[in-house]
C-alpha cells in the first residue's frame, strides 16, 4: 500500500520558485526515479511528499488521502539521505530500533523488527559496533534499515550512494533492486547516476527548472525521448545534435536537429559516409569512445564496442544508423 498523487505543486522560495506545477502518479510498488540538473528541484520535490516543505500551492495524496497538512511522521513516509546522519553514541542496533522507539512501539516487536531487516541486509555481524567502526557502505545500509525497519508506505531516498565509491555503488544498487523486490514497496529515488536511473526504475521522471519534461520507463526515455533536452541527458555519452542545414538529406520538412546516439554511429578506417579526424580516443576496455572532427557534421562522439586502436590525427570515416536516428522540430520537440 503506497501509491501516490501529486496534482500542480508549486514551491516558490521568497520570489524564487523552484517547482512550477508538478503532476505524478506513482502505483502501489512501483520505483520511480527523479533525475535532472543540480537545482531543477529533486530534493525540494522529495521534502514536499516527506512533509518536511511546504508547497507553496498543490495536492499529495497517499493511498487515495490528501496529506498536505499532514505532518511528517504521519505520513507513513522513511526517508533515506545521502548524509546517513547516524547517532555516533548508539550500537548499530540501536541506531536502526531508535524510530521505533521514540514512537512508542514495544521492545519486542523492535527486536523482531530490527532482526528482520538487519538480516536482509547482512547487518548481523555488526549489531553490537557503532557507526565509527563501519564502510561507508555499512553505514548506509544501517541508514536504509532504519528506515525499513518503519515498515513505511512509501521510501524516499536523496542520492543514498553518491558517497560511496564506485564498486560499492555497484553492490549497494544491486542491493537496494533486490530489496525492492522482496519488500514490493514504493519507492522515490533520486540520482544523478545514469546507470542507477536505468537499472533501478521502473519509471524515471526528467525534472528540468522545476517542471517535469518527460516520465516514461528507461527504455522509452532511451528509445522516445519527447524532446532535445530528454534526448541530451538520458544517455551516456551524450547524444549528437547536428544542425538539420548540415544534413539536408536526412531532414524531412520541419525538422531543426537531427539527433544521433554515440552507439548509433559505426567507424572505419577505409569508407562511409562521412570523412573525420580523430580528436581524442577513451580507451575503456569495454568500449572505445571517439570524438571526431567531420567534414560534415562538426564535433561527433562515437562509440565502439570492445577497444579499438584509433588514436588522434587518425582519419577514419562515420557512417550513421538511418533507423536510430532522432529529429526534433524548431521548438526542439521529437518528431514522429
Ligand atoms: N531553503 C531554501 N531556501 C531558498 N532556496 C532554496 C532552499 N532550498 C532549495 N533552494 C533552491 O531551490 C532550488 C532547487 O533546489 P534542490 O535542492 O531541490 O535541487 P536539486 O535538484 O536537489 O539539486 P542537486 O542535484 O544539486 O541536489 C535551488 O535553486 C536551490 O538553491
Ligand atoms: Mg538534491
Amino acid at each position: 500500500m503506497g501509491s501516490l498523487q501529486l496534482k500542480s505543486i508549486r514551491k516558490a522560495f521568497g520570489d524564487h520558485e523552484v517547482l512550477k506545477g508538478i503532476d505524478l502518479e506513482v502505483n502501489d510498488g512501483e520505483f520511480v526515479i527523479f533525475v535532472g540538473p543540480s537545482g531543477c528541484g529533486k530534493s525540494t520535490l522529495l521534502r514536499v511528499i516527506a512533509g518536511l516543505e511546504d508547497a507553496t500551492s498543490g495536492s499529495v495524496r497517499i493511498d487515495g488521502a490528501e496529506v498536505i497538512n499532514t505532518p511528517p511522521a504521519k505520513r507513513g513516509i522513511a526517508m533515506v539521505f545521502q548524509s546517513y546522519a547516524l547517532y555516533p553514541h548508539l550500537t548499530v542496533k540501536d541506531n536502526m530500533g531508535l524510530g521505533l522507539k521514540q514512537a512508542g512501539t514495544d521492545k519486542a516487536q523492535i527486536e523482531a523488527r530490527v532482526a528482520k531487516a538487519s538480516g536482509m541486509l547482512s547487518l548481523d555481524p555488526y549489531l553490537a559496533r557503532r557507526p565509527a567502526e563501519l564502510s561507508g557502505g555499512q553505514r548506509q545500509r544501517v541508514a536504509i534499515g532504519r528506515a525499513i525497519v518503519r515498515e513505511p508506505k512509501l521510501f524516499l531516498f536523496d542520492e543514498p550512494l553518491s558517497n560511496l565509491d564506485a564498486a560499492l555503488r555497484v553492490q549497494t544498487r544491486l542491493e537496494i533492486a533486490g530489496l525492492h523486490r522482496r519488500l514490493k514497496a514504493t519507492m522515490i529515488y533520486v540520482t544523478h547516476d545514469q546507470v542507477e536511473a536505468m537499472t533501478l526504475a521502473d519509471k524515471i521522471v526528467v525534472l528540468n527548472a522545476g517542471a517535469v519534461e518527460q516520465i516514461g520507463s528507461p527504455m522509452d526515455l532511451y528509445n522516445k525521448p519527447a524532446n532535445l533536452f530528454v534526448a541530451g541527458f538520458i544517455g551516456s555519452p551524450q547524444m549528437n545534435f547536428i544542425s538539420s542545414e548540415r544534413l539536408p538529406e536526412l531532414a524531412q520538412t520541419g525538422v531543426k536537429t537531427i539527433g544521433i546516439r554515440p552507439e548509433h554511429i559505426a567507424l572505419s578506417r577505409e569508407s562511409g559516409e562521412w570523412k573525420s579526424k580523430v580528436i581524442n580516443a577513451e580507451h575503456l576496455g569495454a568500449d572505445t569512445i571517439l570524438y571526431l572532427e567531420t567534414e560534415v557534421t562538426g564535433l561527433l562522439t562515437v562509440r565502439l564496442f570492445g577497444e579499438h586502436r584509433y588514436t588522434a590525427d587518425d582519419i577514419v570515416f562515420a557512417t550513421p544508423d538511418r533507423t536510430s536516428l532522432h529529429r526534433f522540430d524548431a521548438n526542439d520537440r521529437a518528431m514522429l
